[in-house]
């Protein structure tokens, strides 16, 4: 299977050699986002499948081990860590947001135990564990005391801008967008929001940071001037690649950083072998896995956690969530699954709908306008039209006739059906669970079963058919000899 995106650094970078000292990174992720205009704090949002946090997160635990790895939480803190529950991570809790270097200040007690620190924010997603591990490896082997992640860019609006000590590229200060004079706006080196520190000197001068800017905010960017004029060495370290530490404040840069998320996963599938028509019209969530040689139709979402097996065929217009599919699966076009497990060689659809808890057997197939929920259909069993399908468990080899129900819900509780090998379930027919039909039986159509039947038995449940010769000519006489009458003057 194909690695996540954010793999590529060897194991050993996750671990420093001792005469290194110890690194911790911190992730500030307490703001709130108001860009975003959101119920939600910012780093929740989603871009690419899983939140910006989430990325940041995948990233730093690549080249730091998660027990050293802390997010900053403020905002809706509880949320955050809820979400963030199952990363291994620490968290600390900044109560009032009063900016990214007051973020630092309440984190004093945990962090200045380590002797370096590498500083994320945590609405900034597509940074790679290799350029991280730049940024610190390049810190170490300047020894300075800040260590500057920039990049270059042709639109820096937004950004704080890198001023340079004798066009050096030791660093003087990081001028903030709306303290910029009209000719530092022409500068395009920005602040890209990722810094290696070492924790002693930072520390130490942290509380020289004022609130004096536009914000009234204490600004970790205004760190560079106070080290740098203190004697310390603060350098700066270019990305190579801008794309790399764009941020998200706005819901136009959500769009666009989850844009290049998912043309980035389309083109790792390809390079893996998975035909994708029309990429620019699929929507790919990071962390889905894609088989060689499964083609994906244009209009496709796959989600979540979502596993596809080799030579599959998507058709268009399906969206699959956190399913597991096997090899040779062919979902025609319009198909909604959710949470579910298919076996190889199934066919599913055109508008076959799984709610969560399916497992479909290996080369079951489901066709249009079947609804299935809590469904286990067995090996080579087939509800072809119509069907609801829910709490019910289908043995191998069953045919589940046309508009056949499953009254799974009595308006207070869910029970179950089983159907064993072999049955023949005629169209129409009402199984009202719970219920259990025995191997082989035959269910007449139309039935209404409410009454288990044995293996191998016929049931029919429903009125008697009664012919009555003659009737309907004798009502179309009747009609024609009326109405020829009124009409009559
Ligand atoms: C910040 C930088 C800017 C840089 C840009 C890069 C500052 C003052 N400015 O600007 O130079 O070019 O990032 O993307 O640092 N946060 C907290 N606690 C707070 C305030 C913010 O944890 O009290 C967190 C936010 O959740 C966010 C991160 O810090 O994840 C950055 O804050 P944000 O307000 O987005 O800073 P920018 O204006 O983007
Ligand atoms: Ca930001």
């Amino acid at each position: 299977m194909p690695r996540t995106q954010n793999s590529g650094v060897p194991q050993e970078a996750r671990t420093l050699s001792s005469k290194t000292g110890s690194f911790a990174v911190a992730i500030l992720a307490a703001g709130k986002g108001t860009r975003l205009k959101s119920r939600y704090p910012k780093v929740l949002h989603h871009v690419g499948g899983k939140s910006l946090l989430a990325h940041v997160v995948a990233a730093a635990t690549q080249i730091c081990p998660a027990q050293d790895v802390y997010a900053i939480v403020g905002h809706d803190a509880q949320r955050v860590q809820e979400a963030m529950a199952g990363a291994g991570i620490g968290f600390i809790l900044q109560k009032e947001q009063r900016g990214t270097g007051h973020a630092l200040m309440v984190g004093e007690e945990a962090l200045s135990q380590y002797d370096h620190l590498l500083v994320l924010y945590g609405d900034v997603p597509l940074i790679s564990p290799a350029t991280l591990q730049r940024l610190r490896d390049y810190h170490l082997q300047q020894g300075s005391v800040m260590t500057v992640l920039t990049a270059v860019m042709e639109k820096p609006y937004g950004y704080g801008r890198i001023i340079f000590r004798n066009n050096g590229r030791e660093v003087e200060a990081i001028v903030e967008e709306k303290s910029l004079t009209p000719s530092q706006r022409e500068l395009k080196e920005i602040n890209a929001g990722f810094y290696a520190f070492a924790a002693k000197p930072l520390f130490r001068h942290i509380r020289e940071l004022g609130t004096d800017n536009k914000h009234h905010e204490y600004y970790l960017t205004d760190m560079a001037a106070i080290l740098s004029k203190a004697g310390e060495k603060v350098v700066a370290l270019q990305a190579p690649d801008a794309h790399e530490v764009q941020g998200c404040n706005t819901r136009q840069e959500l769009a666009e950083v989850d844009a290049e998320l998912r043309m980035k996963k389309c083109q790792q599938l390809m390079d893996e072998g998975v035909s994708i028509y029309l990429p620019q019209t699929c929507v790919v969530d990071c962390d889905v896995r894609v088989g060689p040689d499964t083609v994906i139709e244009p209009f496709v979402h796959l989600l979540g956690a979502t596993r596809v097996g080799a030579e599959c065929r998507i058709r268009s217009y399906s969206v699959i969530i956190n399913c597991e599919l096997g090899d040779g699966v062919l979902i025609r076009n319009g198909c909604v699954m959710d949470d579910s497990r298919i076996g190889s060689r199934a066919v599913l659809g055109p508008y076959t709908h799984l709610r969560p808890g399916c497992h479909i057997a290996e080369g079951a197939h489901m066709g249009n306008f079947v609804e299935g929920k809590k469904l286990k259909l067995g090996k080579g069993s087939k509800a072809q039209h119509l069907t609801y399908l829910g709490d019910t468990e289908v043995g191998e080899g069953v045919n589940v006739g046309a508009g056949t129900i499953t009254c799974n819900y009595d308006g207070f509780g869910k029970y179950p059906t089983v159907i064993g090998d072999g049955a023949f379930i005629g169209s129409d027919a009402t199984l009202v669970a719970p219920v259990k039909v025995g191997k082989g039986a035959y269910i007449g159509a139309a039935s209404c079963i409410t009454e288990d039947v044995p293996e191998d038995a016929l049931a029919i449940g429903r009125g008697r058919q009664v012919n009555k010769e003659g009737w309907a000519k004798q009502k179309r006489q009747k009609a024609g000899v009326r109405s020829r009458e009124s009409a009559t003057p």
